[in-house]
């Protein structure tokens, strides 16, 4: 099948260009000229007049199916990889989550059972180590063998996933061995565990109260930690859902100081806030995530920090708990609501919203949300460009459509959105994953099995 998609802007990281692009099997063959393609004969003509074409986003942070606070997350690699098209974006890189007492290898073939044949987009894994061991540590080798190259460890949850810091000096270590690049999710979790004890002993038992007792300074402090330990280990490393104006200050001076640390903020931190989670009654519950919603001053303090590259990668944390059947397992106890914001639909709509308000530029948008990560986490040039040689997964996106974000509207299997409501300038016209049309004219065309899964390189800005 070829396609030729005419008249549209292609937006890349490097700029932007009038040009058609011509599509052959699941790839881009050639970006060409209106007076070239002017000869070509092709199956289908998609026009892109007046739209921008940009590569498909990839959301390199997504919980689909996972074990969390005694429920799962609502999506399956199914359900959310049909709303992640919906909403531009081609490649996921989900997590798979070592339980205590398991190895890596079981996880991933886990992991492995749950999105083979269900995903109708690309997608690849992180690994989430939360048992280090020797095994664990031999065992990571095999994973990056098997195109698992990214470790996430956790500073927070004691008990569940945490990890001392030997712990993450041994996995930093290894990672350092074998080049892979370790995620970190920075916030001090023995601290934290003693604020949220005083809290609910003192009666503070709603959603807010999962704010006040995880404030932004032990998130710098453990940003500030987790450096630390990968400048002693030698190691790459990659802070996750960065959230506080204390952490990026952390990433900042280790950047200037040359260090291999790269960080990526999410929408929810750009966009709510903590007023979010003081929704009256147990409102607040649908935006419990962590690390929390801050304060408006750090939401403009990320968004510097995307313009400075100090925040260089987009990602959602897609995590739905439904409102009614699971935050409710924290009514009473903040502590127990499952932690995690539904968004992985939205990205790129939020985001071109930075572009309409002047925070980003439109290059800009293109490289946080697709190029980025797919230098980052080992997919670049097949993934994250409009080029000859990459796959065609290609997003046509109308800058003046209009729509507004709904719970009635979006796809994610959840109950609630984050973003009732809002009103969004630009939406997506035509998604397509490998050369194939997955949503056009307002209908999903795509199909389960169509996603593969995603082998990938090593972090390519360190190659
Ligand atoms: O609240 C969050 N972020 N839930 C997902 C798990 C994680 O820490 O990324
Ligand atoms: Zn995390
Ligand atoms: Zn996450």
């Amino acid at each position: 099948m070829s396609i030729l998609i005419t008249g549209g802007t292609v937006v890349t990281s490097e700029g932007t260009q009038e040009a058609d692009v011509l599509v052959d099997g699941e790839q881009i063959v050639a970006l060409l000229t209106p007076d070239a393609s002017a000869d070509v004969s092709v199956d289908e003509v998609i026009d892109a007049t007046d739209m921008y074409v940009i590569p498909g986003g990839i959301d390199a942070h997504t919980h689909m199916e996972m074990p969390f606070g005694g429920t799962s997350s609502a999506d399956t690699f199914e359900t959310g990889a049909r709303a992640a098209a919906w909403g531009g974006t081609t490649t996921i890189v989900d997590f798979a989550v070592q339980a205590k007492g398991t190895s890596l290898l079981a996880t991933l073939d886990k992991w492995h059972a749950k999105a083979d044949g269900n995903c109708a987009i690309d997608y690849g894994f992180h690994m989430i180590v939360s048992d280090v061991n020797e095994a664990t540590l031999k065992e990571m080798e095999a994973c990056i063998e098997g195109g698992v190259t990214s470790f996430k460890m956790f500073m927070a949850y004691p008990g569940v996933f945490y990890a001392t810091d030997g712990e993450i000096l041994l996995a930093m270590q290894q990672a350092r061995r074998t080049g892979a690049t370790v995620m970190m999710h920075a916030e001090n979790g023995i601290a934290i565990d003693q604020l949220v004890a005083q809290a609910l002993a003192a009666g503070r038992t709603d959603p807010l109260h999962h704010g006040l007792t995880r404030p932004p300074e032990l998130e710098g402090e453990a940003t500030h930690r987790a450096i630390t330990l990968a400048k002693v280990a030698g190691c790459p490393l990659y802070i996750v859902h960065l959230s506080a104006a204390q952490a990026l200050d952390a990433v900042a001076q280790a950047r200037d100081d040359g260090q291999n640390v790269f960080a990526e903020t999410c929408p929810q931190y750009l966009f709510l806030s903590l007023d979010d989670l003081g929704r009256p009654g147990f409102e607040g519950a649908k935006y419990v995530c962590s690390p929390p919603l801050r304060t408006r001053e750090h939401s403009a303090a990320l968004w510097r920090g995307l313009r400075t590259n100090d925040l260089c990668v987009v990602s959602t944390d897609h995590c739905p708990f439904c409102y009614k059947e699971q935050k409710e397992l924290g009514r009473g106890d903040f502590a127990k609501i499952p932690n995690g914001i539904p968004g992985v639909e939205h990205r790129m709509d939020l985001l071109h919203q930075g572009v309409v308000a002047g925070e980003i530029t439109l290059p800009r948008w293109v490289e946080i949300c697709s190029t980025t990560p797919a230098r980052m986490f080992g997919l670049y040039p097949r993934k994250g460009v409009i080029a000859a040689g990459a796959d065609a997964d290609i997003v046509i996106y109308d800058p003046a459509e209009r729509q507004t974000l709904s719970v009635a509207t979006h796809h994610m299997n959840v109950d609630y959105s984050a973003y009732e409501g809002m009103e969004i300038t630009g939406k997506v016209a035509v998604t397509m994953s490998r050369g194939r049309v997955i949503v056009a004219d307002g209908e999903y065309k795509g199909s389960p099995g169509h996603g593969n899964f995603l082998a990938r390189d090593l972090n390519q800005y360190l190659l």
